[in-house]
């Protein structure tokens, strides 16, 4: 945080936000909402036409380890003290596409990006990770992780969901006292929702579009936590209500144990976090 200083308005803290997934939908308008406020804004995503001058654009497709490594570096380096990272970067397939280090696309990008990026900044003093948290449906396929023989999009979707509260729950372990992190459900919002779907999801994306929320109202709760962050390490919330850290989606040893198995994932490829 750096305290500014303007004649006869007083005093006036900037921050710095690293947001992935920043070139659209609500990361795009977080963007612009930082950046109006005079905050430092670094935004990750692959299309630069799509990122708001003022922004420090870093290109990545984030779908690739050795992508989150390359961001990490630049990051820590350009950003010794990131207030804020907010993970919004998501790309929803109905076929099952494969990375070319060999990762199934929505488990690499959904949640091992924000894994990386999670743990690989320097200390972040707030984590917001948007995604789904507390989903009934969500839950990992331990014997089929890439889900190689049983794929479908939502599937797909429900695992990195999944993962992500996990992932809350063993960072806060490791980092809870140093980190807040907050998982947050934006509900349904009118953003681009990109991806490649089939005639049946493309339908229903459609309807999410017309009947979500504007992109301007589906950020005020994510604002308001990045704002003003809760005191504990992990949070979690539907918009503004706050979900119950009790139930089976935020299962410890669970945690642990994707903690571990992501490291071996990493592990197979080269290069630390
Ligand atoms: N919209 C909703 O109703 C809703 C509901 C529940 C949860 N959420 C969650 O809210 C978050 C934001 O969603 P949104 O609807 O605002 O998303 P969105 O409009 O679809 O934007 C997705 C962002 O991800 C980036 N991205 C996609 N693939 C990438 C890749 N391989 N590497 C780097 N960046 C990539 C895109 O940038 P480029 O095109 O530049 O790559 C874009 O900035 C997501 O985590 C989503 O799961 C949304």
């Amino acid at each position: 945080m750096t305290i500014e200083i303007h004649a006869g308005e007083g005093t006036r803290m900037t921050r710095t936000l690293v947001i992935s997934g920043g070139t659209d939908g609500m990361g795009r308008a977080l963007a612009r909402t930082y950046l109006e406020r005079g905050d430092t804004v670094a935004v990750v995503g692959r299309d630069p036409a799509k990122a708001l001058p003022g922004t420090t654009f870093i290109q990545a497709d984030l779908s690739l380890i050795s992508e989150n490594r390359r961001v990490i570096d630049e990051v820590n380096t350009r950003f010794p003290v990131v207030d804020a990272l907010v993970l919004c970067a998501r790309y929803f397939r109905t076929h099952r596409f494969v990375t070319k280090e060999g990762l199934e696309g929505t488990f690499a990008l959904d949640y091992l990006s924000r894994f990386l990026l999670s743990h690989g900044l320097n200390g972040p003093r707030t984590i917001v990770n948007v995604s789904g948290p507390g989903q009934p449906d969500g839950r990992i396929h331990w014997d089929d992780l890439m889900l190689e023989h049983r794929y479908d999009g939502m599937r797909a979707q429900f695992q990195a969901g999944k993962a992500n509260d996990l992932l809350g729950v063993a960072f806060a372990a490791r980092h809870g006292d140093r980190t807040r992190y907050v998982l947050i459900h934006p509900g349904g919002v009118s953003t681009s929702v990109a991806g490649e779907y089939d005639a049946a999801t493309a339908m229903h994306v459609e309807a999410l579009k017309r009947y979500g929320v504007p992109v301007e109202e589906g950020i005020k709760p994510i604002v308001a936590r990045i704002d003003d962050p809760p005191a504990e390490p992990l949070t979690a919330f539907m918009r503004h209500r706050p979900i119950g850290l009790d139930l089976p989606s935020f299962d410890p040893g669970a945690a642990e144990k994707l903690h571990e198995v992501t490291l071996a994932v990493i592990g197979s490829t080269a290069g630390p976090i």
